[in-house]
């Protein structure tokens, strides 16, 4: 037997936590054809001893919508070993959309109002399917873009109208392939969403096997109620839940998690749900006053108004302009940034938590993003794993691997096993670590050696390759 390619002498970080061994892993044919001790030879051999080769990692939680298609190195991605993303998180997504003025907030954060140029999800699909990526995409429908789609007036609930004019749509991306369903309840053009609202629309998903992801409607004082909320519309909807970047904000509810985390277990032994983290205690999304003022410090990642502030920190901007924090958040707008209003232990009980999957949030479209956009992943293994401890390697990998992969119903991926998608990440386990800051944050992580998409290399000791081997993974597709 001739393969493609061998890796010899590997440890094989099989993605379903259990010990990791030595061995070889053989690909033909854009799958994984054989492992463990491989006899038979390959077009390509290399030893990788003294390398983990692990399942590529799922990015859960992304806003890469537009980024799939003007940046399809995904270099931001890939050079950390994820191998596929899945997009359209927070309520909001590229499609189905098209807009005549500028993006409504946070709907900016995904792109400019060209940019919002898919009238049906389908046709979003084609787009992606046409100019495939270098990495694979499973794709979501949101509830704001849905309801900027469906409403003159997203600050008042839906009418009955609006709700069947919102259900058609969601109901032609799920057929056409969208995994899933989001919400941003927090953010302006849902706040208004009553519960019953959503359910009617987490209904359609969990009718067509879809799954139903939530940026709750409070994270802070109200997390709690949040949970609520959120396991009661998925149980009365019938779809599994995703708690989106699960955390506990501001000060004074530091240590919460130990409430949030036995809460969300519970729901756990007694309907589909799941969460994600980011490996990080500063969070990032849109400006507002309100947002800054809860945060100790807040550091501007764009601003339409006055986009040389990017990178700055909002009090020094303040004190430049002689002003309060909340003027200067004002008079930035529209703008993001990144605050700092979690406690690191919080983090740490969240991300070790079992049940916990990785998902960046990274914001590909800011001028100068959160870190978490090309640093989550090597951050869990280099850093939360192997220098702080927090759980083992083969662990590390489970919940970027294959913890997704159930969750999401992403078939074939997510585990080394012979007939799987060879997306594959090769790297150092002694040198893996993040490289990027608050400071530099677009900087490729150390210790990343090879990462395969469906076979094929797209990063290569430090440099994209520019394949573009990534696909859709389409609901149900095979
Ligand atoms: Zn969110
Ligand atoms: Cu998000």
């Amino acid at each position: 037997m001739t393969f493609d390619l061998i890796l010899r002498n590997a440890r094989l970080v099989d993605g379903t936590g259990g010990p990791s061994a030595t061995g070889d892993l053989a690909i033909a044919g854009g799958r994984i054809a054989a492992l463990g001790k491989v006899e038979g030879r390959a077009v390509t051999e290399l030893d990788v001893a003294g390398q983990a080769v692990a399942p590529g990692f799922i990015d859960v939680h992304t806003h890469d919508d537009r980024a799939l298609l003007a940046n399809p190195g995904m270099a931001m991605k890939a050079s950390q070993g994820v191998t596929s993303v899945i997009v359209g998180n927070c309520g909001i997504s590229l499609a189905p959309l098209t807009l005549d003025g500028i993006p409504p907030p946070p709907l900016d954060l995904l792109g400019e109002r060209s940019d919002f140029r898919f009238a049906r999800f389908a046709d979003y699909l084609a787009a992606l399917d046409e100019t495939p990526a270098a990495i694979n995409a499973a794709c979501m429908v949101g509830h704001s873009t849905l309801r900027v789609g469906c409403m003159d007036d997203v600050e008042r609930p839906a009418s009955a109208k609006e709700i069947d004019a919102m259900r058609a749509r969601l109901r032609e991306g799920l057929e056409a392939g969208a995994i899933g369903f989001s919400t941003g309840l927090a953010y302006a053009p849902s706040a208004a969403a009553p519960a019953a609202e959503v359910e009617a629309l987490a209904r359609e998903a969990g009718r067509a096997g879809a799954i139903y992801t939530t940026h709750m409607r409070d994270e802070g004082d109200e997390v709690m109620a949040s949970l609520e909320e959120s396991f009661s519309t998925a149980k009365s909807a019938h779809v599994p839940v995703v708690i989106s970047h699960h955390k506990v904000s501001g000060t004074r509810n530091a240590g919460r998690s130990v409430e949030t985390l036995p809460r969300i277990a519970r729901a756990i032994g007694e309907q589909e749900a799941g969460l994600d983290a980011y490996p990080y205690v500063a969070s990032s999304t849109v400006l507002t006053a309100e947002m800054a003022a809860e945060a100790r410090k807040v550091l501007v990642t764009w601003s339409r108004a006055h986009p040389e502030m990017a990178g700055r920190d909002l009090a020094e901007i303040a004190a430049d302009w002689g002003i309060e924090r909340a003027g200067a958040a004002e008079r930035l707008q529209p703008a993001g940034a990144v605050y700092w209003s979690m406690d690191e232990a919080d983090v740490r009980r969240i991300l070790a938590f079992e049940h916990t999957m990785i998902g960046s949030d990274g914001l590909p479209h800011d001028n100068h993003p959160h870190p978490r956009l090309w640093g989550s992943f090597p951050r869990v293994l280099g850093h939360y794993s192997r220098e702080v401890g927090l759980f083992s390697l083969e662990e590390a990998v489970r919940k970027m691997t294959s913890l997704p992969a159930r969750r999401f119903g992403l078939k074939d991926r997510g585990r080394l096993a012979a007939g799987a998608f060879a997306d594959i990440v090769v790297f150092d386990p002694a040198g893996v670590l993040d490289r990027a800051t608050f400071e530099q944050p677009a900087t490729p992580a150390a210790g990343i050696s090879l990462v395969l998409v469906n076979g094929q290399a797209v990063w290569k000791e430090g440099k994209a390759t520019g394949a573009r081997p990534g696909r859709v993974l389409r609901r149900n597709a095979a």
